[in-house]
């Protein structure tokens, strides 16, 4: 087929339209015909030259549709006059004229091309992402997914449309896992050894939020590494994440004193105990009123397993053996029991001594009392006598007792030993009960047997 330049067609149909003529192959002239345009009215099938067919060149519409019609029938569809309508194959868009003609001067009355149809690109959305079957083109599917710890709201997926828009509305992610929180098991403490107190310490919970960032936990109750007294506790721990899901948990701290039966103060004798008398870890100590000694244990210790250790003591009378042939014999049986006051007169009527004797006589409870036992050594070797109330003493007793203590048969003298035997204290006159009670309280009893004193005061009166 041969090819003219454009403007050579336009030149000569031109020239032949002004000239009236019909051009060879042409067909016919449109009366009022220009470039473009055609209306029905006018129109009116041109002749046409069968040697001819292909009046305009065969348009092309890629991914498109065309729908023909000629003036001379299906076959025809380049020859002059033929009109055809335009489409795309979905997925495309049509841009140009939708309708076009071949027109007298052998051209197409416009142009047009199917492009692909493309929706918009897609944001990103917070906390997620989405992935699409065919990029951002038609009937692609776009589904979204929430990050970790997240759950999506709205719709899971959009598709791009024939049209080029979205189908439906951006998802978002949103955050309704709570925080996970775990706390330490709950735990029973026996309170110290000697305290009604324990100290307990636990590892701290920590959180962390579904989406990883560490949180601040809230604790109500006492914290780790507190002093709890006896009792139970509820500790709770409770944590907000950054979408306000709380997560709580607790357990119990459940502080027990242990505690021995109590035991009972000894006949003619009392305890005393440390700590709280009966808890785990007290001590008590067996005392026996004076006159009488313990014999057993001292101490008992309230143990673990709630049982004392040792037996019970026992407070028995004080008896003493005056029959013994030596002084150190007669102290032994005093030692760390017994306060001592030996009295040594010339004879039992030396004025001193009788006047002591009154004194003491009034006072005889009273030095009992005060854990002092009375020795009396009256008169001179080798006519003398020792005696305890109404025990008597060897000879030999009264010798080395008057000999290891200094104690001079000459004249009146009293001297005081401590319940270890060291002289405490002489007197060469006679003293009062009161003097020698004032004494002996201050200087010789230990505190506790002050205080017991005091509760016994008004016993012998
Ligand atoms: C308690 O423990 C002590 C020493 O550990 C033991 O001698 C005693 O038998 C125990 N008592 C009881 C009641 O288990």
């Amino acid at each position: 087929m041969k090819k003219f330049p454009a403007f050579l067609f336009v030149d000569l149909f031109t020239v032949y339209q002004a000239l009236g003529l019909s051009y060879e192959g042409s067909g016919a002239i449109y009366p009022n015909s220009n470039n473009e345009v055609v209306h029905e009215e006018t129109y009116y099938p041109p002749e046409l030259d069968y040697k001819y067919p292909h009046w305009c060149q065969t348009f092309k519409l890629h991914n498109g549709h065309m729908k023909c019609s000629s003036p001379r029938g299906g076959n025809h569809r380049n020859t002059f006059g033929t009109r055809c309508s335009l489409s795309c194959e979905q997925g495309y868009k049509l841009l140009g004229q939708s309708s076009i003609h071949c027109m007298s001067g052998r051209r197409w009355s416009g142009t047009a091309y199917c492009r692909t149809v493309r929706c918009r690109v897609l944001p990103y959305i917070q906390h997620g992402t989405y992935s699409c079957s065919r990029s951002f083109l038609v009937h692609s599917k776009c589904d979204y997914s929430c990050f970790q710890g997240y759950q999506i709201e709205g719709d899971r997926y959009r598709i791009c449309q024939a049209g080029g828009s979205w189908s439906g509305a951006e998802p978002t992610c949103a955050d309704h896992d709570p925080p996970k929180l775990k706390c330490p098991l709950s735990r029973v403490k026996v309170a110290e050894p000697g305290k009604l107190t324990a100290m307990v310490s636990w590892e701290r919970p920590t959180a962390t939020d579904t989406t990883g960032t560490s949180l601040q936990i809230l604790r109500n109750g006492p914290d780790s590494g507190s002093e709890f007294t006896e009792g139970q506790y509820v500790i709770r721990y409770k944590v907000y994440d950054q979408a306000r899901n709380m997560a709580t948990c607790k357990f119990t701290v459940h502080v027990e004193v242990r505690r021995c039966p109590l035991l009972k103060a000894p006949l003619h004798g009392y305890l005393s105990c440390s700590s709280n008398n009966n808890n785990y870890g007290a001590v008590c100590e067996y005392h026996c009123d004076p006159g009488y000694e313990r014999s057993g244990t001292v101490h008992r210790v309230c143990l673990f397993n709630r049982s004392w250790s040792d037996q019970a003591a026992e407070c028995t009378l004080m008896e003493i053996k005056t029959d013994v042939r030596s002084a150190g014999a007669l102290l032994d049986q005093f030692y760390e029991k017994r306060r001592l006051l030996i009295v040594s007169t010339p004879s039992a009527s030396d004025q001193y001594y009788k006047l002591q004797n009154i004194m003491l006589q009034s006072a005889g409870c009273g030095l009992d009392l005060r854990h002092v036992t009375v020795i009396e050594l009256i008169g001179i070797p080798p006519q003398e006598v020792g005696r305890i109330k109404e025990q008597f003493l060897e000879p030999e007793v009264i010798e080395g007792l008057r000999q290891a203590l200094h104690i001079t048969s000459s004249h009146f003298n009293m001297v005081l030993l401590d319940e270890l035997g060291v002289d405490r204290e002489r007197f060469i006159n006679p003293t009062t009960s009161d003097e020698l009670y004032t004494y002996i309280e201050e200087y010789v009893l230990t505190e506790e047997e002050q205080e017991r004193l005091q509760l016994n005061r008004d016993l012998c009166d």
